[in-house]
């Protein structure tokens, strides 16, 4: 009587497993709508993504999080010439993470306000600006609510950071960078062609400590679900991290751009496009290149 009874409840407790083993696999390979969700907090804020994420900004030799130091240096020199930087030019850096930029367009007298959500990457941009006496003014935000009275004469949002937001936060964005600029005030930004969604290809994997422990000092169980959004140009990295204690999803979109499409966006927000590029160091532009730059003035 007592084995039935094992047996029945052993039994029902594999059923009722494999039921939830069903169910969270279903939602782990659920495609959601084009930008349903939006997590960047959890990429870049968290405690121990956010320290992964600073070791990648400082590897000079890498382009992770940010470019190489030599594509950077590449970039300031000809932002400096093209903008004609020099004593007492405002810039605002949205997205700046460790101040990369900041800290060396400030070498060039610039006045410059980065802004970024990340604690560890505005602390870090913080200590070099006060050990090298530098003119930035760092603000730790949401770059979709950042305020001020402030007006500039140059916007920048690099690594193509722009991709990452909603068709309404982009609008918000640019109303956003419309607000803060000067009359004449340009926007530098760059964003990932079609060409580079192209070659974008829906994958499901599954690893234990995906990414090599990108995720969680613990041990966790790492699911990458891509999906493709044909019609939107848009690709969803959506990762799943299950740890004992907890279990997150974190969404990384990214929109892809025609520069029709790109250019439509800024002429309706009121700027005018003054170039296009293929990347942020003023190479010409490449309809083949994977991603391109932008300068739009506001009109
Ligand atoms: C790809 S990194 C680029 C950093 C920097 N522009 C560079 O090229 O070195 C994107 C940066 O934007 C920041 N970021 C992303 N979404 C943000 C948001 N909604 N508000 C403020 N900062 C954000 C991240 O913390 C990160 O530092």
């Amino acid at each position: 009587m007592v084995e039935l009874f094992l047996s029945a409840s052993l039994k029902c407790a594999s059923t009722g497993m494999k039921e939830k083993m069903f169910e969270a696999l279903e939602r782990i390979n659920k495609r959601p709508e084009p930008f349903e969700f939006y997590t960047a907090n959890d990429l870049w804020t968290d405690e121990h993504t956010s320290a992964q994420m600073l070791s990648f900004h400082l590897n000079e030799a890498i382009d992770v999080s940010s470019r190489n130091a030599k594509f950077i240096n590449q970039s300031v020199e000809w932002i400096v010439s093209e903008f004609n930087i020099g004593k007492d030019t405002k810039i605002a850096d949205f997205g700046c993470g460790p101040g990369l930029y900041a800290t060396r367009l400030a070498k060039h007298r610039a006045n410059v306000t980065g802004i970024d959500f990340s604690t560890r990457s505005i602390a870090y941009a913080r200590a070099v600006a006060a050990r090298e006496q530098l003119n930035i003014s760092y603000v730790e935000q949401n770059y979709l609510d950042f305020e001020t009275q402030d007006r500039f004469d140059l916007v920048l949002m690099i690594m193509c950071d722009f991709c990452a937001l909603s068709p309404t936060q982009r609008k918000k964005m640019l109303s956003n960078f419309h607000r803060v600029l000067k009359p004449g005030g340009s926007v530098l930004l760059d964003v990932y062609s079609l060409v580079a969604f192209d070659q974008r290809e829906e994958v499901a994997t599954y690893a234990v400590n995906l990414l090599h422990g990108f995720w969680s000092p613990n041990k966790y169980h790492g699911f990458l679900n891509t999906f493709k959004y044909e019609k939107e140009k848009v690709v969803l990295d959506k990762y799943t991290i299950i740890e004992s204690e907890r279990t997150r999803t974190v969404y990384n979109w990214l929109q892809y751009f025609a520069s029709e499409d790109l250019e439509k966006a800024f002429q309706d927000a009121g700027f005018s496009v003054q170039g296009l590029y293929s990347d942020v160091r003023g190479i010409p532009y490449d309809r083949n290149s994977g991603e391109f730059a932008m300068i739009a003035t506001r009109a």
